[in-house]
């Protein structure tokens, strides 16, 4: 077999990625980000993915979850704290439920190209490509905005440093103290069906409590004060994935320097396609969209090129199936990876499945079909003996109302408040910790009929 380099996927089909039209431009951009450091360090990339690996075995729980799309308008400090700050507290929450370690991964810091189901959209009788992520193209509706333009990856970089930045900082520096993030019932006072998770959250504190009476928390200072937190993003843009792709100087191995983990968008997935390709020669820890057009077939050439040493930690399978279907789809997956013997972390993203169309107009996703795709994706681990490792969500810390439902329901009516998102709708900070306390109570659950199973 020939080596493999980070320009091989250039051979190879390619589907939702801009044409470019002007070459010495996009060259001179690739140029300058092959000269620039990488985001992360491959050490940081191994850390993650033997996390992975524990949350496949089931020793730990993987939450990752971030915008849809991160845009250059929404690129602020407020909003990466945010965002931080609610995954910390969901963290918080579903460790108190699956007593393990909650691996903590934000769609943040590179999350910015977007598969489209279209390629052009119509205005008004006016026809121009569809936006596709701000390191692409521009969201305003003018034929000068949709033109690709390639300096863009230039600002994108800098946006993922500096948002990679803070993070390390927020991590390390204090702010992630879990006595600073300690809101756990964000905006469900006075709710009453908020009682249960009130009730959770005095026992989350209580437990702290203990551990600061007891004098743990002296030898507890450096987890509790500290975090750690990777990023990751769908790897759609290859050109600006080749330029940031790096040999690691430890190992002599391939890195995408562009953040810890990258994911293939179940758009993007095709076993002979560049997607693959790239990510079949890079170290990072690889996630998989795997949605209801995934066949089994699919899957296992899937799994035996991207991870042919069937490493652990190296494939999260993340199921996006919708609400009723999981039934369906998940069982014949699962049986895949039975029978490949693969070690796989199975994930569930309870968002791009539930996708509809509100009364109102707006693009919008129910917080009960959230709910009940991932109570149906514990229900089929469940009966299947496999391990549910994790979850993904699209969500931010801010207020804002894209999705309806929830404790403090937003309504159809009340979308177009504050409907900001640059592509799809998210989960605003209370309806994420609202669901961070439903998993609890999933995971807890499903401890119980294992002892209870352990006993007999
Ligand atoms: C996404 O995660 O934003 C996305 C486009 O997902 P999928 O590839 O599963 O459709
Ligand atoms: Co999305």
């Amino acid at each position: 077999m020939t080596e493999w380099l980070k320009t091989d996927w250039r051979t190879k089909p390619r589907v939702q990625m801009p044409d470019y039209t002007d070459a010495a431009a996009l060259k001179a951009v690739e140029g300058k980000l092959s000269s620039y450091p990488p985001l992360v360090f491959a050490g940081e990339a191994r850390r993650l993915k033997s996390l992975l690996a524990q949350a496949g075995r089931g020793e730990a729980f993987l939450l990752q979850g971030g915008d849809c799309a991160e845009s250059f308008a929404e690129f602020a400090a407020d909003n990466i704290r945010d965002t931080f700050k609610v995954m910390l507290q969901m963290a918080m929450v579903l460790t108190y439920g699956a007593k393990v370690p909650v691996v903590k991964v934000g769609r943040m810091a590179g999350q910015m190209a977007k598969p489209r189901s279209a390629p052009t959209e119509v205005m008004n009788g006016q026809e121009l490509p569809s936006y596709r992520g701000d390191i692409i193209n521009g969201f305003d509706f003018t034929p000068e905005a949709r033109n690709p333009d390639p300096e863009r990856m230039l600002q994108a970089y800098l946006q993922a440093a500096a948002t990679l930045n803070l993070l390390r900082a927020f991590s390390t520096g204090g702010y992630a103290d879990v006595h600073k993030v300690h809101a756990w019932t964000l905006g469900f006072t006075g709710a009453p069906e908020a009682e249960k998770y009130r009730d959770m959250a005095n026992r989350i504190s209580d437990a702290l409590d203990f551990i600061e009476a007891a004098g743990i928390r002296a030898e507890a200072e450096h987890t509790l004060q500290t975090v750690e937190f990777f990023t990751s993003h769908e790897a759609l843009l290859l050109e600006y994935e080749e330029a940031l792709c790096r040999v690691d100087s430890t190992t002599g191995k391939w890195l995408a320097g562009s953040g810890h983990m990258i994911w293939i968008g179940d758009r993007t997935r095709q076993p002979d396609g560049a997607h693959v390709e790239f990510c079949k020669g890079v170290q990072n820890p690889i996630g998989l969209k795997c949605g209801p057009s995934m066949t089994s077939g699919h899957l296992k050439s899937l799994l035996n090129s991207l991870n042919p040493k069937n490493e652990e930690g190296r494939i999260t399978l993340i199921a996006r199936f919708g609400a009723g279907s999981v039934g369906e789809h998940l069982p014949r997956l699962v049986k895949a990876v039975r029978e490949e013997g693969a070690n796989v972390v199975w994930s569930c993203d309870a968002m791009h499945g539930n996708t509809i169309k509100s009364s109102t107009g707006y693009k919008t996703r129910p917080f009960e079909s959230v709910l009940r795709e991932v109570r149906e994706f514990f229900a089929v681990h469940n009966a299947e003996g496999t391990i549910p490792g994790g979850v993904h969500f699209e969500m931010t810390g801010k207020d804002v109302t894209e999705c309806t439902g929830g404790v403090r329901a937003v309504t159809d009516e009340d979308l177009s408040d504050r409907y900001h998102t640059a592509c799809d709708p998210r989960l605003n900070a209370s309806q994420s910790l609202e669901l961070a306390f439903l998993v609890a109570e999933e995971l807890s659950a499903r401890r119980t009929q294992i002892r209870n199973a352990e006993a007999v």
